[in-house]
Order: C-alpha cells, then sequence, then structure tokens
C-alpha cells in the first residue's frame, strides 16, 4: 500500500502555501513531515484528506487517483486524520466518540435491527468490544464511559488518535499530535505511536517536537515555504547542511529551537486549559 502526492501545489489567493511537492508513505513504515510554522504542513493534510482543493498535482493511494474524490469517499479509501486542534464530541463518552465513528459502515442495517432487536444489540455489543481494545491500545479503557470533556488533556490527544483508528485506515495522519503534551505524556505517544507500526497501515506524522520525529520516524520530508527542502532518514536529516542551515541551525540554534518548542507547548497548554476551564 502506498499513497503518493505528485507535484502538488496549493495557493490561496497569492500566497502559494504548497509548491510543487512530490512525497510518498508506504505501509509498515513511519514518516515525518517536519518544517517551520507556515511552512504548508496541515496544508498537505487537508489536500490529502480532500479538505481542501488541490491548485495542480495529483494524489495516488495504491495507483488509484483519489484527488478528484469527496472528503467522505476519501475517508472511505481509508486515509483518517487527526486534526492540529482537538476535535472531540465533548458532550459524548469517550467511547461514543469512536462508536460514532462506526455507523457510516453499518447503516443499510438499520431495517434489520427494527426486526430483531436481538441481533442489533448483540452487533452493539460486539462494536463495543472493539471500540473498547482500541481504547486499551492508549491507555483509555478505563475512562471509556466518562465524558470526553473530562479528560485531560493529553488523554483527549490520545484518545483523537484512537477516534481516528476506528475504522480500519491504510493511511493515518495525525497533525501535531505531541502539541500541548508534558513530557511524559510525549514519551507515552512515542511508544503508542511505535506500538502501532503494522504491515497495513502507513503513518504520517506532522511534528515540531524534534526528539518525537527522529526517534520514531523510518523516513522524515522537510518543507520549508510549501516546498520540499530535503528527505531522508532521520540521520541524514539531521545530518544535511541545508536542512541545519533553513530549519535547524547550528547546535545552539538547535538547543533553542527545542526551548522555543518547549515553551510553545507550555503556552498552548495554558491556552486550552483557560479555554476548557
Ligand atoms: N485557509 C487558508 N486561507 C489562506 N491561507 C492559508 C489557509 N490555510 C493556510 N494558509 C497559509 O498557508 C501557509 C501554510 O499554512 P499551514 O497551516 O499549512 O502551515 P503549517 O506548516 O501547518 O504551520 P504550523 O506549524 O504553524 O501549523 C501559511 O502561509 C498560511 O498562512
Ligand atoms: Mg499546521
Amino acid at each position: 500500500m502506498t499513497l503518493e502526492f505528485r507535484n502538488l501545489t496549493k495557493r490561496y489567493g497569492a500566497v502559494t502555501a504548497i509548491n510543487d511537492v512530490s512525497m510518498r508513505f508506504e505501509a509498515g513504515k513511519i514518516h515525518a513531515i517536519i518544517g517551520p510554522n507556515g511552512a504548508g504542513k496541515s496544508t498537505l493534510v487537508n489536500l490529502a484528506t480532500g479538505s481542501y482543493e488541490l491548485t495542480s498535482g495529483e494524489i495516488y493511494l495504491d495507483g488509484q487517483a483519489i484527488h478528484r474524490l469527496q472528503k467522505y469517499q476519501i475517508s472511505l479509501a481509508g486515509i483518517a486524520r487527526t486534526f492540529q486542534n482537538i476535535r472531540l464530541f465533548d458532550r459524548m463518552q469517550v467511547i461514543e466518540n469512536i462508536e460514532v465513528c462506526l455507523f457510516p459502515a453499518e447503516a443499510r442495517q438499520v431495517w434489520r435491527d427494527l426486526v430483531w432487536p436481538a441481533s442489533a444489540r448483540q452487533r452493539r455489543e460486539t462494536r463495543l468490544a472493539y471500540c473498547m481494545t482500541l481504547l486499551e491500545q492508549f491507555g483509555l479503557e478505563r475512562q471509556a464511559f466518562d465524558e470526553a470533556a473530562s479528560l485531560s488533556y493529553g488523554r483527549q490527544r490520545m484518545l483523537e488518535i484512537v477516534r481516528a483508528l476506528a475504522r480500519r485506515p491504510r493511511v493515518l495522519l495525525l497533525d501535531e499530535p505531541a502539541a500541548g503534551l508534558n513530557e511524559a505524556e510525549s514519551a507515552e505517544l512515542r511508544e503508542r505511536l511505535k506500538a502501532l507500526r503494522r504491515p497495513d497501515l502507513a503513518i504520517i506524522v506532522i511534528e515540531h517536537d524534534m526528539d518525537l520525529v527522529m526517534s520514531i520516524s523510518d523516513h522524515v520530508y522537510v518543507l520549508q515555504n510549501g516546498a520540499l527542502l530535503f528527505d531522508g532518514t532521520p540521520d541524514e536529516v539531521q545530518a544535511s547542511q541545508d536542512v541545519q542551515q533553513a530549519y535547524l541551525g547550528t547546535e545552539n540554534e538547535l538547543e533553542s529551537i527545542r526551548q522555543l518548542a518547549q515553551r510553545r507547548k507550555s503556552v498552548r497548554r495554558l491556552r486550552h486549559q483557560a479555554g476548557t476551564a
């Protein structure tokens, strides 16, 4: 299974957010897309999932063109995402946040359920058991029946990932999953993402957290001003002069970028807590 971006360009009026970008993602691997703020990372996610229309270029999933499909068709084809800003159903239970994602696939069963309520009950049990195994993968099983809004910020981020996994996607796009997480939560996320690696799933992580990126990725793409600056293994990216000059800077600058990222994380966390208090 492969997802391919071929010469993608996206303009918003006079702004060229993505400029002739080609990338390739393979099942069984974890890929990262890094780059400074405004580099175009989220735009790429929105193009891949059909939220934004391409200005030009093509996207292929397993050789099939998907760039002209509707958003829901792309989702049915097996591409799932999380958002840079959490978007859960706050007033629903944790487990219901997962369960609702399964309904469209079962819509044709509605009539059968009316005629055979026992079979409907049994299918609900199967569905809930499935949701529970997903929640277990991210350590959320004990909070399954709590309201989603009652979870801590870090747990909500994990729930977003579980929800994206509900329909067994072939491609999982995570837009800054570590944003706002503290160090322990980031370390937990790292282990959970590593455990998600499997032969039928391509994982794409957009992140500013360099420690996370470099420790889990097989392949890293570096975006700058909407264009592909470099791609390679984490070691190659860290060794690249281009990347160091254009993005990471010198070793000292690297440290200051880390500190900046850390401060940004704390600010986001405070903002989020203020918003949900
Ligand atoms: N809906 C939009 N309308 C107009 N311009 C947009 C829109 N979305 C993004 N842009 C612009 O496109 C460029 C890329 O933005 P994008 O959000 O993709 O960057 P990013 O790499 O995800 O940044 P960050 O790290 O801050 O999340 C920016 O210049 C941004 O202002
Ligand atoms: Mg973004």
